[in-house]
């Protein structure tokens, strides 16, 4: 991909910044909260990187100018996702392609505890609830891995935790990710999860061909390429 300009939208600390950059094209990567400083942290060194502040709905490229738009764990933490698809869509050249993830929305993910308990954290004073959870979380890891023993991963949703003993971390660290994990389901202003046919939708609204819209890891995984 050397020689490709691609554009990263919310890049957050920069695990995927750092994927990109091995590619060996030109990443222009931005979020808009100072994560940036995390990616410059983790990833400055690399020549091929032109990270920057920015908003998803005021991107500062001229339209139709990268071969690549790339969106992971964003589109759903916007005030109008649509809008910022819609946003990413026009920035993508002719011929190029976008590939973009966003949470899903059935009935079952509405019945998520943080969907229930959300209208309250996200409320919240950020400080006060990240003590909460630091407080919390490691009391309820021993029931949520109980839970998954006996009921699976079904079980596993009926915490109002996320944990990840599964996965044979050590202790400390699956606390830790626990932690986190649990306060980012619990603290962003917005989460707007989408469905299937909706994120189709946009893709074929905003010109995309050869379209692949499915569920994911992340919820619904979508990638297209721009009719030339
Ligand atoms: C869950 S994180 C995902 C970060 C990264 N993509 C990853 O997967 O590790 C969501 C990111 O979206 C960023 N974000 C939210 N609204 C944004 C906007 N309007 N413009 C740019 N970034 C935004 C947040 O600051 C946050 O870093």
């Amino acid at each position: 991909m050397e020689g490709e300009r691609i554009l990263e939208a919310g890049s957050g600390a920069g695990r995927f910044t750092e994927v990109l950059l091995k590619t060996g094209a030109d990443i222009f990567s931005f979020d808009y909260s100072i994560a940036v400083e995390a990616n410059l942290t983790n990833n400055g060194n690399m020549p091929n990187l032109h990270l920057f502040q920015g908003d998803i709905f005021n991107i500062p490229f001229p339209q139709e100018s990268f071969d690549k738009v790339i969106c992971l764990g964003v589109l759903q933490h916007t005030p109008e996702p649509e809008r910022a698809f819609r946003s990413l869509a026009r920035h993508v050249k002719p011929g190029g392609e976008l590939v973009v993830d966003v949470y899903k929305a059935n009935f079952l993910s509405w019945l998520q505890w943080k969907y229930l308990l959300r209208p309250v954290t996200k409320r919240m004073n950020k400080d006060k609830l990240y003590k909460f959870v630091a407080r919390v979380v490691p009391i309820l890891i021993p029931f949520t891995r109980f839970l998954r023993t006996f009921l699976g991963r079904a079980g596993a949703r009926l915490s109002p935790i996320i944990e990840y003993t599964h996965l044979g971390l050590p202790s400390e660290i699956n606390r830790d990710w626990a932690v986190l994990d649990t306060f980012d389901m619990y603290s962003p202003a917005h989460d707007h999860p989408q469905s299937l046919k909706t994120v189709k939708r946009w893709f074929s609204e905003a010109g995309f061909d050869g379209t692949d819209v499915q569920y994911g890891s992340n919820g619904i995984v979508g990638r297209g390429k721009k009719l030339a």
